[in-house]
């Protein structure tokens, strides 16, 4: 048996007619006087085993028998082929050691919980099969974003999360006491120091974690998500749309070839995701305005989108659509206002379809130092804190955009999940920081 090489359930089917070693644990079983079928994962992928009494004597099969649900195993045996089977393979077990037997049962078995016990449960709630494929999906998204953007070009930037002012708006932020420097913040978004990076290494990104103290408990809002912010220097609005609509493009491509088990599993329908290619559509916050009036929603131009709004106009098409060209008035105080009509800032959302609403926010930034200035106090935010900031504008500025797009809520769009708190392994919400 030295021979025998340890083997991850997802390569098994490389080695059919061999004995191989898996080590993982038992998600389920089912047995039959002198026989019993475990159902395997390793972490890797799930499989099935074929224990018989005949092979592995009383004393190993008692054990199996009696086994508890995530016990843990080495389990060494023959790789068939078994048609039938998601993976074409199964293991006759010949030999099994348990590392680990639990003496109680599992508290998460395969009953119908609701998901705020789950949620209490999530340390373990991860090791099921739908958490296994959101976060296969969401790992192969984490890839696809940074691969984009190497070949691209850009430069990735690790930017801070304690942070000196208020890097979005005033409205949710976390704070915390820093030493005798006083007040600063967790970061709602890099954006601010990647424009310094831009004009170091003209494309950029980050990412990583980023905070917002959000009162609402909606299912598309954490308190602590991750976002991929993008800053690009000498582009303009239309440039930032173009990049946008190529970068989800790529990503949505990249998980329909490489998630094809995943998605299905999900029971993800492709027929939307299929089709998001560029060109994306594009309508202004004004347009929409009046397509929502003319829709019967009791909605004024100036006032902000909800959810049903932003889910109504993104229905309306076939695949994610860009609102651009909000009220300056309730946007972020960094956003150029549009040359033809300084009402509005030349910014847009874009909105996934199938009711997922906004997954990526962006805008041309402001270049022009007393602008910046003068919008900085129009928000009620101190001028001092900028300093920096504003010192962008005073060396070498240059016109330049960039967006900000929620890992999770991308997640949750593309896995077609209904609450965003099983998009991250462990969800930050209004009321949960357990586990
Ligand atoms: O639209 P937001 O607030 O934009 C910014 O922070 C810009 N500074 C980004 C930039 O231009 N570099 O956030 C960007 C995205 C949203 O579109 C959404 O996908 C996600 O971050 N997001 C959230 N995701 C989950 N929970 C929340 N509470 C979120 N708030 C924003
Ligand atoms: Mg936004």
């Amino acid at each position: 048996m030295s021979e025998i090489t340890w083997v991850y359930i997802k390569n098994l089917a490389q080695h059919i007619g061999t004995k191989v070693e898996i080590r993982g644990w038992i998600r389920n079983k089912r047995s039959s006087g002198k026989l019993a079928f475990l159902q395997l994962r390793d972490g890797s992928g799930f499989v099935q085993a074929v224990a018989e009494l005949a092979v592995l004597g009383e004393e190993t099969f008692k054990i199996i028998k009696t086994i508890k649900i995530e016990s843990s195993f080495i389990i060494r045996g023959t790789v068939n082929k078994d048609e039938r089977a998601p993976n074409g393979v199964e293991l006759a077990v010949e030999y099994f050691q348990p590392v680990h037997l639990n003496t109680d049962d599992y508290p998460i078995a395969n009953k119908d919980h609701n998901v705020d016990f789950l949620m209490g449960y999530r340390h373990l709630w991860l090791r099921s099969k739908r958490q296994f494929h959101i976060m296969t999906i969401r790992n192969r998204i984490i890839r696809a974003i940074r691969d984009f953007y190497f070949k691209e070009g850009f430069k990735q930037i690790d930017n801070p999360i304690f942070t000196g002012s208020v890097g979005e708006s005033a409205g949710n932020l976390f704070s915390l006491d820093y030493y005798d420097y006083g007040k600063v913040y967790l970061a709602q978004t890099g954006q601010l120091y990647l424009e310094a990076a831009a004009q170091a290494y003209g494309k950029v990104f980050d990412f990583g974690p980023t905070f917002r103290a959000e009162k609402s408990k909606t299912r598309r809002h954490l308190i602590e998500f991750w976002m991929n912010d993008t800053e690009m220097a000498f582009f303009h609005h239309d440039d930032n749309l173009k990049l946008q609509e190529q970068l989800v493009s790529y990503v949505v491509q990249s998980v329909l070839e490489n998630c094809k088990e995943d998605l299905a599993a999900l029971e993800r329908d492709l027929t939307f995701l299929e089709r998001v290619k560029p060109p994306f559509h594009r309508i202004t916050y004004t347009e929409c305005i009046e397509r929502l009036k003319k829709d019967g929603f009791s909605i004024e131009w100036g006032d902000d989108f909800g959810a049903q709004e932003e889910i109504h106009i993104a229905n309306l098409y076939d695949r994610p659509v860009f609102v651009e060209k909000f009220p300056r008035a309730f946007k972020a105080f960094y956003m150029q206002p549009d040359p033809e009509n300084p009402k509005v800032v030349l910014c847009a959302d874009l909105l996934a379809n199938e009711g997922y609403g906004e997954i990526i926010g962006g805008s041309e930034r402001i270049w022009d130092k007393d602008l910046l200035i003068e919008r900085i106090k129009e928000s009620g935010l101190n001028v001092e804190e900028y300093k920096w900031y504003l010192e962008l504008r005073e060396y070498g500025s240059v016109p330049h955009s960039g967006f900000g797009i929620g890992l999770e809520r991308t997640v949750c769009w593309i896995c077609g999940l209904q609450h965003i708190r099983e998009a991250i392994p462990f969800a930050r919400t209004l009321y949960r920081v357990y586990p």
